[in-house]
């Protein structure tokens, strides 16, 4: 499958969502129905914080993961990233104030820097999902956690092509009524096209070190969350 030009392009990912950004936060409640912020707790509920625990928030977008694990932890030190600048301001509007400009691929924290890393719908961006794994475990702390959500392929094959079209649908719909261009989400499912499957991920959290990897399959297979430990 081809990857999106988005993907290969950090330009082109940063300008999509610059685009995005302002109208980010609706667009995430009306593409799960309202079930995003349930998924979240959850995965910031299982991720074993300690009372001021170091968190990295990666591909942060307007800081979700963040706000939340200060709403449980408020000695917390959280670190928004993102390859966006205009989500961290969006993120820094939301009281996020440490937050640094970062590509997955190469990022400029040191080794074992942090207690817990989470990834909210960042993973499918990434241009080398392994290589991004890989540089997130460098920066985890041993014994430090993983938490992801994201969408993925479901294996079955009737199952996938009814959800990439529907997501398809969606996004052209959502894509014409906000911006006046439907591409602006239809990516969703594009990105998707190429991307993995909550087991072929789970896999991949193992052969990069994670132990104890642990995920939630949502809407058939075309949403999962994971925990990894390093
Ligand atoms: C769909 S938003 C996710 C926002 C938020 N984490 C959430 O859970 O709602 C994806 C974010 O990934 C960021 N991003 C894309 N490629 C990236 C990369 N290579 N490194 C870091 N962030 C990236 C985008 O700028 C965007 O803010």
């Amino acid at each position: 499958m081809p990857i999106p030009v988005e993907q290969q392009n950090s330009k082109l990912m940063r300008a999509m969502f610059h685009t995005v950004a302002p109208r980010y936060d609706f667009i995430t409640r009306a593409f799960s129905y309202g079930m995003d912020k349930r998924w979240k707790r959850l995965g910031v509920e299982r991720a074993r914080l300690l009372e001021r625990p170091v968190v990295l928030d990666l591909a942060c977008g307007t800081g979700d993961f963040s706000l939340l694990v200060k709403r449980i932890r408020p000695q917390a030190r959280t670190v928004p990233a993102d390859i966006t600048e205009r989500m961290l301001h969006l993120a820094h509007d939301h009281g996020l104030r440490d937050g640094v400009c970062a590509d997955a691929g190469s990022l400029p924290f040191a080794d074992a820097a942090f207690d817990c890393v989470f990834i909210g719908y960042g993973l499918r961006n990434f241009p080398h999902l392994a290589r991004a794994v890989a540089e997130i475990e460098r920066v985890t702390k041993p014994n430090g956690v993983l938490v992801t959500l994201d969408f993925f392929l479901p294996r079955n094959a009737v199952m996938r092509a009814l959800y990439l079209g529907y997501l398809y649908v969606q996004g052209t719909f959502w894509g014409f009524v906000l911006h006046r261009r439907p591409r602006i989400y239809t990516y969703i499912p594009d990105s998707l096209r190429s991307f993995v499957s909550i087991d072929q991920f789970t896999r991949l959290l193992r052969d990069t070190g994670y132990r104890e990897v642990d995920a939630r399959s949502y809407i058939l297979g075309g949403i999962g969350l994971h925990w990894g430990v390093k």
